[in-house]
């Protein structure tokens, strides 16, 4: 398996309307110098999924700490991206694939439902304006996308400093049918995780942190109420390549 995708121009995101990314899909299949055979079964074993996973301290350190398990990292800004592709090239880690780009469309449009056991989110955007929360990464309409990488048992590791936005989540965590919240009082065990939370450790703000463990099939009746009512759908525009 190759240590890193890169989702490059040449389609549009039409996942949600604020979300459009360039995408092509050639770059999440086997490209050039690599047959399907080198990505045959490389959906099975013990996969962890990170979203939005900034300078990826927490994801590096976990790769490096479970060489058993494999890791799948998510994160749109380039600069952070190439960074952590450098220090886990610098550290030989062969077990983390990582993805620059938008997970949502990944999640609705290339990568197969149910194959992790842990999702980690910390200190995803919390679009506080009332005209942009629909941005937000966890949405009555986009929890059931999101939580599809979750294997039934896997579970979602979830921080925030942004208090509101982490009611909000507990409340629509809490209203799936499908989902077990646990609220993790004070730090987790392994102390701060992600570069958010150390700093925001050290000036002393309050954190709400949980895990919620799924128990989610493909059943409809086990989706978010209020998610059911929603459609999502991705659509890429290829554009032809230029002529020769
Ligand atoms: C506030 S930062 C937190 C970074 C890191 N998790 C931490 O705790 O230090 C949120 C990160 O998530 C990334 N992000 C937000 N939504 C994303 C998405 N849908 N797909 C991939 N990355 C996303 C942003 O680019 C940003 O780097």
């Amino acid at each position: 398996m190759r240590l890193e995708m890169l989702f490059s121009a040449g389609g549009q995101n039409r996942l949600l309307p604020s979300l459009r990314q360039p995408l092509n899909l050639d770059d999440l299949i086997p490209g050039d110098g690599e047959s399907a055979d080198e990505w045959a079964g490389v959906w099975d074993g013990e996969w962890e999924v990170e979203i939005g996973f900034g300078k990826g301290r927490y994801l590096l350190e976990r790769a490096l700490a479970h060489p058993e398990r494999r890791f799948l990292g998510f994160e749109v800004v380039s600069k952070y991206f190439r960074m952590l592709r450098r220090r886990a090239r610098a550290h030989g880690v062969d077990n983390l694939l990582l993805v620059r780009g938008e997970a949502l469309y990944a999640l609705s449009a290339v990568l197969p439902k149910a194959f992790a056991s842990i999702l980690h989110i910390y200190f995803p955007d919390p679009w506080p304006k009332s005209r942009h929360q629909r941005r937000r990464l966890l949405d009555p309409k986009t929890l059931d996308l999101v939580l599809g990488v979750l294997r039934p048992g896997g579970e979602l590791w979830f921080a925030t400093d942004f208090i509101d936005y982490g009611e909000r989540v507990v409340e629509i965590l809490r209203a799936h049918p499908g989902l077990d919240v646990e609220i993790q009082p004070g730090p987790w065990p392994d102390g701060a995780r992600t570069n958010y939370e150390a700093k925001y450790m050290q000036e002393g703000r309050p954190i709400l942190r949980l895990r919620a463990r799924s128990s989610t099939t493909a059943d409809p009746a086990q989706l978010h109420p209020e998610g059911k009512i929603g459609v999502l759908s991705a659509v890429t525009n290829r554009r032809p390549p230029p002529p020769a």
